[in-house]
């Protein structure tokens, strides 16, 4: 347990000293297979009949995946996870797993956890992987299946349980829906211990793919952080708390006395600014994290040419407006998250008023606009 408890402590001192300056490395996600056992209401995927991605294929991504590292001057060990669809349909998910490490990468799966028995988690120890985040969205077994569909919840527990006696890391990792599971956000901690994981992340709803058709996409995301971070102060949680979201770079400045109390809160995942998170999709189609408008395809396009999409240009030389200007975040938040921005208004631009900031600002100028007019 010694072992894996250094190994995780140094994966994260790698992976937070990546995270700053112009040393910043690109992490890259991998769709090995469009194939899914679930049907999720809020899924980004669109559809999930294709052909998993076959072995030679994946090893050419990889390949280019490293050269591109190399000529961006990237050193070290890449960081690529594995997702799809479901991954774990695929049973050489353990093989994918060994020629990632072959080619210098540091893996990971993404995964719903409910086709993962003891011989496949113990399979996928062997080859290499030490870290699984399994995606679980209500503290309740009800909530979760209200999103992830009947007899979900025993199999994913079955699937964590797993995971974590093969001795895998499990992150569980919660979306964020409106009107579905927010209030359950705090509790996902008091599960997270029950279950013995290692951590939890949280992520807000993107509107892409069934979400806007299935779903109400706006809510109260940045309140919902505040509540999970209170829980965490009063139950004394030890385990670590990840907040996928630029916007979750504010909190240790909106709440300084709250978040110094957790030493294992992260809050400054999401850097936009750096557009460093590139998707692989099972087609080839690529991404810039979960912004919905493909960037190239990795057959036919170079991914040094990808690099200068007018669109991560823009993220990168985004200037800051309006409530943006005066934020002592800007430098990291970016203006908030594109992929929820683009999934509204198709303008990785347009302020995100997720953000308390916008919020205030909106409410006064209607208020200047309201004493105008009177
Ligand atoms: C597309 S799934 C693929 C891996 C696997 N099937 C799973 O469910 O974990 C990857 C992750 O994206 C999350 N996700 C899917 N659609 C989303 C959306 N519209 N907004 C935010 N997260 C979403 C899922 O909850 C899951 O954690
Ligand atoms: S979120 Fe994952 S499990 Fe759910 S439908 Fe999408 S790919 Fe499948
Ligand atoms: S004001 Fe702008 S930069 Fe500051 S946290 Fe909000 S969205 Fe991010």
């Amino acid at each position: 347990m010694t072992a894996f408890l250094l190994e995780a402590i140094l994966y994260i001192i790698k992976s937070k000293l990546l995270s700053f300056g112009e040393t910043l490395h690109h992490r890259f996600h991998l769709n090995v297979t469009v194939v899914c056992n679930l049907a999720c209401a809020h899924c980004y995927q669109e559809n999930h009949t294709g052909k998993p991605v076959p072995m030679p294929q994946i090893e050419e991504i990889l390949r280019k995946l490293q050269a591109f590292r190399a000529y961006r001057g990237e050193g070290g060990r890449g960081y690529l996870t594995l997702s799809g669809g479901e991954p774990a349909t695929r049973r050489d998910l353990p093989d994918i797993i060994r020629l990632a490490i072959k080619y210098g990468f540091m893996s990971r799966i993404v995964t719903n956890a409910t086709m993962i028995d003891m011989k496949l988690a113990k399979e996928l120890r062997n080859a290499g992987l030490r870290l699984a985040q399994v995606s679980l969205d209500g503290a309740a077994k009800e909530t979760h299946e209200t999103i992830r569909g009947k007899n979900s919840w025993d199999r994913t527990m079955n699937g964590i349980e797993a995971l974590c006696r093969a001795g895998i890391f499990v992150v569980l990792s919660m979306a964020l829906i409106p009107g579905r599971n927010m209030h359950e956000a705090p509790l996902m901690l008091d599960l997270s211990r029950r279950l013995k994981v290692w951590a939890v992340k949280y992520q807000r709803l993107i509107p892409r793919g069934s979400a806007p058709l299935n779903l109400d996409t706006q809510g109260e995301f940045h309140r919902t952080f505040v509540c999970i971070i209170e829980r965490a102060v009063e139950i004394k949680y030890r385990r670590f708390i990840m907040l996928f979201d630029p916007l979750a770079h504010n909190l240790p400045n909106l709440y300084p006395g709250l978040c110094k109390r957790l030493y294992l809160l992260i809050t400054d995942m999401c850097r936009c600014d750096r557009t460093r998170l590139m998707e692989v999709d099972y087609n080839g189609d690529i991404y810039y994290c979960r912004v919905g408008m493909a960037l190239g395809n990795i057959w036919t396009d170079d991914l040094a040419v990808v690099w200068e999409h007018p669109l991560l240009r823009n993220i990168r030389v985004k200037t800051s407006r309006g409530a943006c200007s005066c934020c002592a975040v800007w430098n990291r938040c970016g203006g908030g998250c594109p992929a929820v921005t683009y999934g509204l208004h198709k303008d990785i631009s347009a302020p995100d008023y997720a953000c308390p900031s916008w919020t205030q600002r909106s409410e006064r100028d209607e208020r200047k606009n309201g004493e105008r007019e009177s």
